[in-house]
């Protein structure tokens, strides 16, 4: 840590969510850092002498000092492909574009490539904290891991699994493909020395079996709650391995079993992808008659649980819904990706209504952005477009929650939309008290945003002050305007 032990005090226009729709602002303010771990938070009108014995101070002043972008759902590997190949609904854009790129990664020259490129752009982006899809290549998906913790970005990082409904080309065997999930949690947790001891820990667990899962009652998310787990703690390492099915139509339930049981033994997270499009949604229907949603295959192998992360959801109907309150897992809005391919829209305030979390992905190259700030619009036009249908509606025909409270559709405001890019996208990975705002105890993730910088897409008027530049970052900005980036307190260089 560049910091090492020294209290550290970044000065500037501090700017926050507290609540869903509502901000902090303090125009003169300061937070405060020891290791990467908020101390404290002042307004400096107020208290001009609280920074008074600090070791360092970091002076922004005149610029807004925000917590750092969260995505919680994207692949490393389509960057590749951004803003190209948008032609094709979900599964033939899979079968055109996705799966002869994403196979191009088993190169591992390419795979170092193209995964410095897309890090790089991620994080210059504002994005520190990225739940990452790799490619089913083990040694590749170290490589992006690996990629990730030298740039200094916090991540969730998967290594892909697929075993069926997949080409020749980009596919494995089912035992191959689970051992190389395992190896490839193993690899990460290693990386670090807090992963490491974990790990032992893991290893010298007698419950760490199967048995120990079935005993545990694992069948109803039970068995995971009680599991040790590295997430959701601010001394957590910065990358931590997912694990990640693809989706349902690429993964034998026997794969997704195997996964589960990873997920259980290492307390790791899960994510996929969850009734994006129709024409999925038919497809699992052929492949488990027997389950009454597409979620209930997710859950009959265990893989549903409260770090258990699904993206999409453009047509989960309440069962669904239900099921994931039940089990309390998450979901994340791709709108960008949602639109580009056709799929549908996710109808965020009834998720909300459910008390489900939600966050928000990119979900890059579906989505064309790198940026949360591209998605963050694409996400606020969705919620008009799924407004819009709400209109003229009486009260017998509005949309209810699964709790049987009918849902309001105001358009999402600014700030709204701000939260789940920060606080809502961290409880969604279940990070919830480690990042997302400047709370005490939380890391000191954040961004340095300059509106009046050199070549500023943005034009600031003698009128305007900070909650106006802001606004006019969320809607105008772009990486130039993004000073500094700080992960864990510590400055990165992207
Ligand atoms: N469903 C399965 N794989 C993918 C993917 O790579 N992108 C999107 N948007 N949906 C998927
Ligand atoms: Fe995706």
């Amino acid at each position: 840590m560049t910091s090492n032990g020294r209290l550290v005090a970044i000065v500037g226009s501090v700017v926050h969510s507290v609540a869903f729709g509502t901000l902090e602002l303090i125009t003169n303010g300061a937070v405060c850092h020891r290791n990467g771990i908020i101390t404290a938070v002042f307004d400096l009108d107020k208290q001009p002498d609280a920074i008074g014995n600090v070791d360092e101070i970091i002076d922004h002043k005149g610029k807004l000092i925000m917590p750092g972008f969260i995505d919680a759902h994207c692949h490393a590997p389509q960057y590749a492909f951004t803003g190209t190949g948008m032609d094709l609904p979900l599964l033939e854009w899979l079968n055109k574009y996705t799966f002869p790129i994403e196979s191009k990664f088993k190169d591992e020259v390419y795979a170092r490539y193209a995964y410095d490129k897309a890090v790089r752009r991620h994080l210059k982006s504002g994005t520190t904290f990225c739940a990452y899809y790799g490619t089913i290549d083990l040694e590749a998906s170290k490589v992006l891991a690996e990629t990730v913790l030298t740039l200094g970005q916090r991540a969730f990082v998967g290594k892909v699994n697929m075993d069926r409904n997949s080409p020749d080309f980009y596919v494995e065997e089912t035992s191959k493909g689970c051992d190389d999930a395992e190896a490839f949690a193993r690899h990460v947790l290693g990386m670090t020395p807090s992963g490491k001891d974990f790990m032992s820990g893991v290893d010298r667990d007698s419950e760490a079996t199967v048995e120990g899962m079935q005993a545990a009652g694992v069948a109803t998310s039970a068995g995971f709650e009680k599991r040790p787990t590295l997430l959701n703690k601010a001394d957590s390492p910065l990358v931590l391995p997912i694990l990640t099915p693809r989706f349902v139509p690429t993964c034998t339930a026997e794969m997704m079993h195997r996964l589960g049981f990873i997920s259980y033994k290492y307390g790791l997270p899960v994510q996929s992808h969850l009734s994006e499009s129709i024409a999925e949604i038919a497809w699992v229907k052929d492949l488990h008659p027997d389950c009454s949603t597409y979620a209930e295959v997710y859950n009959s192998c265990n893989l549903l649980h409260s770090s258990t992360i699904m993206g999409h959801c453009c047509f989960s109907n309440a069962e669904e819904r239900s099921l994931l309150h039940r089990k309390n897992a998450t979901v994340v809005h791709c709108a960008s990706s949602n639109f580009n391919l056709c799929s549908g829209v996710m109808d965020v305030r009834l998720f909300m209504a459910d008390g489900i979390r939600v966050g928000l992905g990119t979900d890059v190259a579906g989505g064309h952005s790198a940026s949360m700030l591209d998605c963050m619009r694409q996400s606020l036009v969705a919620s008009r477009v799924v407004g819009f249908d709400q209109r003229g509606k009486d009260e017998s025909s509005k949309t209810v929650s699964i709790h049987k409270t009918p849902v309001e559709y105001p358009p999402m405001s600014y700030m709204e939309m701000f939260h789940l890019a920060t606080v809502g996208s961290a409880e969604a990975l279940g990070m919830g008290d480690v990042v997302g705002n400047f709370k005490v105890g939380k890391v000191m993730d954040c961004l340095v945003v300059d509106t009046d910088c050199k070549d500023s897409p943005i034009d600031v008027f003698d009128h305007e002050g900070m909650i106006e530049k802001f606004q006019k970052f969320l809607f105008l900005g772009d990486d130039r305007n993004i000073q500094s980036i700080y992960v864990h307190g510590n400055k990165v260089n992207p």
